[in-house]
């Protein structure tokens, strides 16, 4: 039951994400023709601007990042008419009546995608509140860091709620708005095949991986009070893991799917202090060479010391009867070898072997789906090679290959937010995360962190250009499991 928006609000409208993400976006969306007709775009930020100035802005936004071919004098030109700017200055409640006054009649509905730092949201939600923004016709976009821990999270979501109903907060973690996200779901429940096997039975081990090539970037500010734990596992890797372990849901609603995630969440095992040095590896980048050139280390590039971690890996379990005894191993790190994401299903080993001894070793089957840089799903199988062996047939392991770039070449990539912002003005909820879902993604992390801090852990160093240090190797290979890298 869609139910379109009329008007649209952008907080922090002048900030990183608004002109590498959101605009873009949402002009990929109205360039499509799927913007409501006469949607209107109210951006927003603390630093004064008329509505010429913020059109100039997003101009500006545009020509950086979007693809060259994508943009169409015609589109652009009615795409930057529905912009305005108003103002605000988050923290101070007198400013928000000028807002209200911008933004006019709400009975048609109105959006707020909120990206702006959390220790804004209660002054924001309040001053919507005080100027008639948040009523039944409002729903709003939170944008992560939710928090840094339980408590925080917990303090952020009922500062929140006294405003606005979890039915109108939608909250963003940009990985579900990926196709080859979504497409995990597809692969997993709109066939038959997998099912079967999909489960402590057939499957050995799963493997998730999100490798960055970039450092800091300009993010030290953010980035260093969180660390990779926080910043990448907290949420996205998290999100992984529940579409690839959840149950399967009667529909494809924001209920059935958020109420089978969040059994997931609630499924994990907490990982005990004592444990916490077997079974996480955490790493800080120091110089080497990425992409040709030699780069800085963490330290340097922040200027201070730290022990914030950019690299962790963790053996991880979900305690529930279809994946006893499956090792979940997560692991994401900055200044890695390559940008590379993907999830890799290792099956059991056939029971068996009928060609032991007769050109080598049966490779278990694996499922990779990469989800980036490019867009694939392969499934690694042991086949014949051609050949009048006189020892018998010789195996080897072959993909099975879905290329998702070539057999979809006709559709546009889309970036992430683009179905998201494209959900929040429809008001379908299924691909934000819910409260419950949260708020449990917290009380594993928590465990973890308590751990380090009990055992005074250190991140370990890596050389940038690596895959993270040597520990997070032995960490698989303990297990006798190999990381599926390129
Ligand atoms: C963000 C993190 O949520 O995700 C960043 O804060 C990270 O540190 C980014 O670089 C990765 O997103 P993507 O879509 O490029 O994989």
């Amino acid at each position: 039951q869609r139910n379109p928006v009329s008007k649209l609000l952008l907080f922090g409208a002048t900030g990183d994400l608004s002109r590498r993400m959101l605009l873009p976006s949402l002009y990929g969306l109205h360039a499509d023709g799927l913007l409501p007709h006469g949607l209107t775009i109210t951006g927003s930020a603390r630093s004064d601007m008329d509505d010429a100035g913020f059109r100039d802005l997003a101009n500006k936004a545009l020509d950086e990042f979007l693809p060259a071919d994508r943009k169409n004098e015609g589109a652009l030109k009615s795409f930057l008419e529905r912009l305005v700017f108003q103002a605000v200055d988050l923290s101070d409640p007198s400013t928000f009546k000028p807002l209200a006054d911008k933004i006019g009649d709400v009975s048609g509905g109105l959006a707020i995608y909120l990206s702006t730092a959390p220790s804004l949201f209660e002054s924001a939600v309040k001053g919507l509140e005080s100027v008639g923004l948040a009523g039944d016709t409002v729903r709003i976009a939170l944008e992560k860091p939710l928090g840094y821990d339980l408590a925080s999270s917990r303090h952020i979501n009922d500062t929140v709620a006294t405003v606005f109903p979890e039915t109108r907060i939608f909250r963003i973690d940009h990985y579900l708005g990926k196709e080859t996200v979504q497409n995990i779901l597809a692969l997993r429940f709109g066939n038959s095949f997998f099912e079967p096997v999909w489960n402590a039975r057939g499957i050995d081990n799963i493997q998730i991986t999100i490798a960055e090539k970039v450092g800091l970037e300009e993010r030290a500010g953010y980035y260093d009070g969180a660390g990779a734990l926080r910043d990448m596992v907290a949420n996205h890797i998290l999100q992984l893991v529940a579409l690839v372990a959840m149950e399967p849901p009667a529909h494809f609603d924001k209920d059935a799917v958020r109420d089978e995630k969040a059994k997931v969440f609630r499924s994990l095992r907490l990982i005990a202090p004592e444990e916490t040095p077997n079974v996480t590896v955490t790493g800080q980048y120091s110089s080497g060479a990425s992409g040709g050139e030699i780069v800085k280390s963490y330290t340097d590039e922040l200027g201070k010391p730290s022990n914030t971690e950019t690299f962790v890996a963790i053996k991880a379990h979900v305690d529930n009867w279809r994946w006893q005894g499956v090792p979940f191993y997560l692991r994401t790190g900055k200044r890695m070898a390559s940008r590379q994401s993907e999830i890799a299903i290792q099956f059991k080993p056939v029971p068996h072997s009928m060609f032991q001894g007769r050109g080598g070793l049966l490779q278990p089957n694996v499922l990779v789906i990469r989800l980036q840089p490019e867009e694939y799903v392969q499934m690694l199988v042991m086949a014949k090679e051609p050949g009048l062996d006189r020892e018998g047939i010789r195996l080897r392991e072959v993909p099975l290959n879905l290329s998702m770039d070539a057999e979809f070449a006709g559709s546009r990539r889309r970036i992430a937010y683009e179905r998201l912002l494209l959900d929040l003005i429809e008001g379908d909820q299924t691909l934000f995360v819910r409260r419950d879902e949260v708020e449990a993604q917290w009380t594993w992390i928590d465990a973890i962190r308590a751990g380090w801090d009990a055992n005074g852990t250190k991140p370990k160093s890596y050389a940038s250009g690596t895959w993270g240090p040597s520990a997070a190797i032995a960490l698989t290979e303990r297990d006798g499991v190999t990381w599926q890298d390129d």
